[in-house]
């Protein structure tokens, strides 16, 4: 996708050189002083009840008179917001997803477009022609569209073209995570996953990939994450990447990812409805990946380490079962009680890894339970940390990426839940509170440095239709990581 910015005035809409002109329209009323030729139509329509100015309606003009596009869209915006621009985009260019439309001009009335309204049009352009291809080469394309060109005025300019850049970087990470969220299992496997992360360290010279394999992994002790592995033909993958950005005796901003490629529960198996579902187990890993490409772009000067654990969880006559006590690499022994609660086990022995590159945070992202759905839903992720400036700024980021989370409580209370009379502790606590508890039982393992949790098993893929992966939260982790940068 090309995006660019043109400097145009409202007045001279009517000359833009594009296939189609989206005109994104905020308030209840039009009142921006617009290019006469478009104006009339418009002005007319509204007063015909044809254009209600009302969020998500749209109009669509077929070759005005005097107008050079051929193709007119009018988009009613909710707002001036950020997210209600990249909402209204997103239906005006479903009304031209049918189109022939290749090159569409963005211009927006009533709104003052800033960097981050520029970069909520890239990512609105991106998800509009985002096609997954990997095991169906046959799918058509989205639509026609190719270019988007943001009207901006002179003194919008410079912010436009950087929201643009920032759009694109963070676009082609969340492409990224949505493709190797949406591959199936026999297609994204542990050593597939580490192929990717190297690829990614060839075509960017500030990153830098190691991968361990199981011999290398029960070298460095990780008894809880080989555990899970144990049950699968397939071999498992510690992939640890780097970026460098700034000196190396800056603290790095260590992530995290659950990389379970797929996660049938194990001994403890899962119900077979949905259970396809279970491929997009390594959405963490996928998100920490996207973001290290939006990272590695964008040059931030930080320091940035990814630890991905990748396995499958399997039932097998080597499996784990139910009762068995494992030993983790921070020596903590662990009682699993429930197979299915297999994402902690790997996170915590990557966690305790984490402590060797003395960071100046930890940021695990994992698909960690079916309770953070029931409680959030699909919108907002699940933020757990008793960090309170970790806590505002990843709240801060995900509001300026457009990638929402929710903060949840980590009370000492919750922890009573996880003990064990055979184990220094179980794997899982009661049912009511299961996304706490997993966080609580992660807890106990980063005493060490800040840290905080994002469970987003509601936001990393879509049910349903839509079946697919979402790529998030690559904005959010990209603009924390940006955030961190000096
Ligand atoms: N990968 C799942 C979590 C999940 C479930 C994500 C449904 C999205 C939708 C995780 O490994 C899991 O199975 N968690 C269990 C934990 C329980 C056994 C304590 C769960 O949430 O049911
Ligand atoms: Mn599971
Ligand atoms: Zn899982």
């Amino acid at each position: 996708m090309d995006v660019r910015h043109q400097i145009l005035s409202l007045t001279a809409l009517s000359s833009l050189n594009a296939d189609a002109l989206l005109l994104v329209v905020a308030g209840d009323s039009l009142d921006t002083k617009l290019d006469p030729k478009l104006a009339a139509p418009i002005d007319d329509a509204i007063a015909q009840g044809d254009f209600v100015l009302k969020a998500s309606r749209t109009l669509y003009l077929h070759r005005q008179p005097g107008v050079r596009a051929g193709r007119v869209v009018l988009a009613a915006a909710s707002g001036t917001s950020p997210k209600a621009f990249k909402s209204a985009v997103a239906s005006g260019l479903a009304a031209l997803k049918h189109t022939g439309a290749k090159h569409v001009g963005v211009a927006a009335a009533g709104i003052e477009l800033d960097a981050s309204h520029a970069e909520a049009l890239v990512a609105a352009a991106l998800d509009a022609t985002y096609v997954y291809r990997h095991t169906k080469p046959s799918a058509p394309p989205a639509a026609a569209l190719a270019t988007v060109t943001l009207v901006t005025d002179k003194v919008h300019a410079k912010m436009a073209q950087l929201g643009i850049t920032r759009g694109l970087a963070i676009g082609a990470g969340v492409t990224l995570a949505r493709e190797w969220a949406n591959r199936p299992a026999n297609h994204c496997t542990p050593t597939l996953l580490a192929e990717q992360a190297k690829k990614l360290a060839k075509s960017h010279q500030d990153v830098k990939v190691e991968v361990l394999d199981r011999k290398a992994i029960e070298k460095v002790g990780m008894g809880s994450f080989l555990a899970v592995s144990q049950g699968s033909e397939e071999a498992p993958r510690f992939i640890v990447l780097r970026y460098q950005g700034a000196a190396k005796t800056k603290a790095p901003i260590v992530l995290v990812g659950k990389g379970v490629t797929f996660d049938t529960g194990g001994i403890s198996i899962k119900p077979a409805a949905e259970m396809d579902e279970m491929k997009f187990d390594m959405g963490g890993a996928a998100s920490v990946l996207g973001t290290f490409l939006a990272v590695a772009e964008l040059k931030p000067k930080v320091n940035l380490v990814g630890l991905i654990p990748a396995c499958e969880n399997m039932p097998d006559g080597r499996s784990l079962k139910p009762g068995d006590v494992v030993t983790s690499l921070s020596g903590q022994t662990i009682e699993v009680l429930n197979t299915d609660a297999e994402g902690r086990l790997l996170l915590c022995d990557a966690l305790t890894y984490a402590e060797r590159f003395k960071p100046a945070a930890v940021v695990d992202i994992a698909t960690l339970t079916g309770a953070c759905v029931i409680a959030l839903g699909n919108h907002r992720s699940g933020l757990f940390t008793a960090d309170e400036t970790l806590a505002s700024e990843l709240q801060d980021a995900g509001q300026a990426g457009l990638d929402p989370c929710w903060r949840m409580p980590l009370d000492e209370e919750y922890d009573e839940g996880l003990k064990s009379n055979f184990a220094d502790m179980a794997n899982v606590g009661p049912r009511a509170g299961g996304a706490i508890t997993a966080a609580m039982f992660l807890r106990r393992f980063t005493a060490k440095y800040r840290w905080a949790h994002l469970d987003i098993a509601g936001t990393a893929w879509k049910s349903g239709a839509a079946k697919g992966g979402t790529g998030r939260p690559v904005p959010l982790l990209t603009h924390f990581v940006l955030s961190q940068a000096s």
